[in-house]
């Protein structure tokens, strides 16, 4: 399997036991089975495709899933809003397909832990072989409805990204160490405003809602402006403390 970007910043994974087809041309699987990081692949029609070890955001890019996931701009503000790093223990729920999850397990490191609860057994499996791809080893899936109780305990963040997160917030509590973390993402704030009041009465600290707005700009021959188009929604993030 290589990784490989086109002259457009289009990304794709090619398999070296078939030829690879796309609208800039054909690349032999015997080119691509000996090709290395760095190589360029030249299609028949003389097009280049670059050959690169993948980050964790090209791999999140073009990874299998099934149902919606994080973006980059929510998954960013919840590791700086916590922060959470080297040798920390996290708790998530639901998994999906597995992007903040593999974020998470990329910023634990090997001294870290992360347990990620996940209610249907399909999407257990598909995030469970996005992250071995991956290779990251620090991140256990669990199969559990996260209802039914968080196993774990001494935990420095819980991640909820569910329909009902209220549901869950009380046990948070409980599995949470001093000084940790909940981090809420809900599409609708009429569960944020739920969970909002219930943290208060469960006894978190430091709560606080946060919507992140990120507008890109472009490069024009007159000037410099904000891009016409922008992600006019995705969720918004609680957060609170156990203090
Ligand atoms: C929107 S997806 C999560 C996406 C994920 N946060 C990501 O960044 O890729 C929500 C997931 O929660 C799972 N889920 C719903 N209720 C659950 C529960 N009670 N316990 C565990 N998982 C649950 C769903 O099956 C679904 O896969």
């Amino acid at each position: 399997m290589k990784f490989v970007i086109d002259e457009r910043g289009k990304k794709y994974i090619l398999s070296d036991e078939i030829d690879f087809q796309s609208d800039l041309g054909i690349i032999k699987k015997e080119d691509i089975e000996k090709s290395d990081i760095g190589d360029n692949l030249i299609t028949h029609l003389n097009k280049e495709f670059k050959v690169i070890k993948p980050n964790i955001n090209d791999f999140i890019e073009l990874m299998n899933r099934q149902c919606s996931i994080l973006i980059q701009k929510d998954i960013g503000v919840v590791l700086a809003h916590t922060g959470i790093g080297s040798g920390d223990k996290v708790v998530d729920a639901g998994t999906g397909a597995g992007a903040i999850l593999l974020h998470f397990g990329n910023v634990v490191g090997d001294s870290g832990m992360v347990y990620s609860y996940e209610i249907r057994e399909d999407f257990a499996k598909i995030a469970k072989e996005n992250i071995d791809s991956f290779g990251l080893t620090n991140i256990q899936i669990k199969n559990k409805d996260i209802k039914k109780g968080i196993d774990e305990e001494n935990i420095d963040l819980v991640f909820l990204d569910l329909i009902k997160p209220y549901e869950i917030i009380e046990d948070a509590y409980e599995s949470l160490k001093l000084g940790g973390w909940i981090a809420i993402y809900g599409v609708y704030l009429d569960g944020i405003q739920i969970s909002h009041r219930i943290l208060k009465k469960v006894g978190f600290k430091n709560i606080s809602i946060v919507e992140t707005l990120n507008r890109e700009y472009e490069v024009r021959t007159h000037g410099i402006r904000p891009k016409t188009r922008m992600v006019g929604h995705s969720g918004y993030l609680l957060f609170a403390r156990k203090l």
